[in-house]
This record gives C-alpha cells, structure tokens and sequence, in this order.
C-alpha cells in the first residue's frame, strides 16, 4: 500500500500540514458565514440536525486526506484508485459520525469503503487493541456489507478513518461527517501540539491514553489517584500495586502497548513533573483498576529545534534518538 511506504514521521507531517490547512479552512467560514452561526445559535441541536445539506460545509476528499471540520465529502475516482484513506479527527471532548450519503462503487467487483474506529498507521492502530472496548474484527464497518448501508457509523473515540478502494473510473461516493459530544472520553489524539487537558477515569476498569503526536514539554500540574489504604508506600518499587497510576510513554508508532516507558506517577510519586520528551508519540496514559475515580490535569507544548538539539545531545540513552 503506498499509504504505509511513507515512514511514520513522512506521514505525520504529511497529515499535520492537512490539518493546518484545514483549520484554517474552518477558521474562513467561521469568520465570513456569520448567517450560519446565527441562525445555528437560535436552533436547538436537534434542529440542527435536520437542517438541509444547504448550509453544510462541502469539499472534494482526495486519496490521502484528513478531515478536521463537519460537512459533506465526496471522492470521484478519475483513474482507478486502490489504496485510498480519510483520516477523520475532533476535539478530544468529542467522537465523529460518518454517514454514506450517495455510494456508486462496484461492491462486487472489489471496490470497498471501510471505516475503521480509530487511526492505523504503519499496520499500527489507536487506540490499541487491547484499550479499545470493541474486539478488533468490530472496529471495522464496510459500506459493503449489507447492513452498513445507509447508516452512520459511530466512531468510540475523537478519530476515526476510512480505507477505501474504487477500481472504475467515474464512481464516486460521498459521505457526512458529523461530530457530537463524548461526555466520557478515554482514549484521545490530540489534535494539536499545545493544549492542557483532565483526563478523568469514572470508576471502569479500563485504561485511557491521550497521545500527542508530536516531541513536547509536558507538565503535570496535578493528579488525585485513587489507591489502597494499605499501600505501603516505600517498600514497593514502582506504582503497579498502589492502586490507579499514570504512565508516561514515548515512542515513534501510534499503538499504545508498544511504547517505552518514560515514568510512572502514582500516589508515592515525587519526581519531576515537567519533562521534554522528544519523541514522536508522547503518551499520558491511565491504569485504572476500576475501583476509584482518579483524575491527571496536564498541559503540554511542542519542542523547538534548539530543545530538541540539546535533548539529542545531553541524553545519549533517550530511546527516542536510538532509532
Ligand atoms: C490496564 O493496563 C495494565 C498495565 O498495562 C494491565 O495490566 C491491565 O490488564 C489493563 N487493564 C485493562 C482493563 O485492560
């Protein structure tokens, strides 16, 4: 696949540049559709809902895209176009519908549109399997089968992506994404290299990551981590036994539970809490045993060049170099 030759970093910037043009993109209609934002802000959000396709933001998709806004997407192959992905991406409060409006591909003759709940990149997947609520196989939902047709498929989290191949020339397709309100996020991509966030895990056994895609200077600023009363809090090297903890990864591929270790906070911790990783994938993640409800507050920004430089130069054995 032509998509997965490109090296991690190649892709990354690739997509990051999208992105930017995107949200400039959205910037320009805000500032000038000032009819669309007031007529929105009188309507209730079910109505708006309901509101013809007339006022919705449209644009061609490409091959290789990335989406950042709502609207209406739609792919015309002009020559046959086999190895083909959207990358969808919202806020972090956030998760994203993708809806098949009008579909003209040829299911039988191979042609495919397959959303899947998440990003691959580089036959690595986010959030990881082992982090994601759904099995695998279940994460993947084709136009094809019967069934997916005609309806809007949900992502669990704030990405989402297509893979699709079209083999006739003059099929098309389109598409409405659409994102609404997750009041419970776990896993989340940041959408950009600076930002503060809470990560909060409501009393599920289930671990949350919130991955950066970028090298930065990260800060805790503060954590309430639900433990045992008995923890005893020297003689345990490490936090796995404390109760909840937060762990710091790094690493240059997307899939959580293959990411070094850069450090564990838990309720004993009393190391640093500013740090600069220079990585490509910066992870804060949550253990959670499911008993307490604990919460990380962080905020983080993206490392110049010079930092970079001096990280490259002072720490010979940041694994993120090594590579
Ligand atoms: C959460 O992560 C820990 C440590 O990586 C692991 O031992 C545990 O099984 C995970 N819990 C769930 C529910 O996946």
């Amino acid at each position: 696949m032509r998509v997965m030759e490109r090296t991690f970093r190649e892709q990354l910037f690739f997509l990051l540049l999208c992105l930017s043009v995107l949200k400039g993109d959205s910037r320009y209609i805000e500032n000038n559709d000032i009819s669309k934002d007031e007529l929105f802000s009188i309507l209730s959000s079910d109505l708006r809902r309901e509101i013809p396709e007339l006022l919705m933001y449209r644009r061609p998709l490409r091959c290789l895209d990335m989406v950042a806004v709502e609207g209406q997407f739609t792919f015309t192959a002009e020559t046959p176009q086999l190895s083909c992905a959207a990358f969808f991406m919202a806020e972090p409060y956030e998760l994203i519908t993708v809806e098949f409006d009008s579909v003209d591909i040829d299911c039988s003759g191979g042609d495919f549109i397959t959303m899947f709940d998440g990003w691959v990149m580089k036959g690595e997947k986010f959030p990881s399997s082992q982090d994601h609520p759904l099995p695998l196989y279940e994460r993947y939902v084709n136009y094809c089968d019967s069934g997916a047709a005609r309806k809007s498929v949900r992502s669990s989290q704030n990405v989402a992506m297509i893979f699709f191949r079209i083999h006739g020339a003059g099929s098309s397709f389109a598409l409405t994404v659409r994102k609404h309100v997750n009041p419970f996020p776990c896993n989340v991509i940041s959408q950009s290299p600076e930002g503060s966030y809470t990560m909060v895990t409501p009393q599920q056994h289930r671990n949350c990551s919130f991955s950066i895609i970028y090298p930065v200077a990260i800060d805790i600023s503060e954590f309430s981590l639900g433990h045992h009363s008995n923890f005893p809090k020297r003689s345990v090297p490490g936090c796995a036994e404390s109760g909840d903890y937060v762990q710091l990864l790094g690493g240059s591929g997307i899939d959580t539970s293959k990411l070094l270790p850069i450090t564990d906070l838990c309720i004993s911790f009393t190391g640093p809490t500013h740090m600069k990783i220079g990585c490509d994938n910066t992870v804060v993640r949550m253990v959670s045993s499911g008993r307490f409800v604990s919460r990380v507050s962080f905020s983080y920004r993206l490392l110049d060049s010079q930092e970079l430089q001096t990280i490259k130069l002072n720490n010979v054995e940041d694994f993120c170099f090594n590579n």
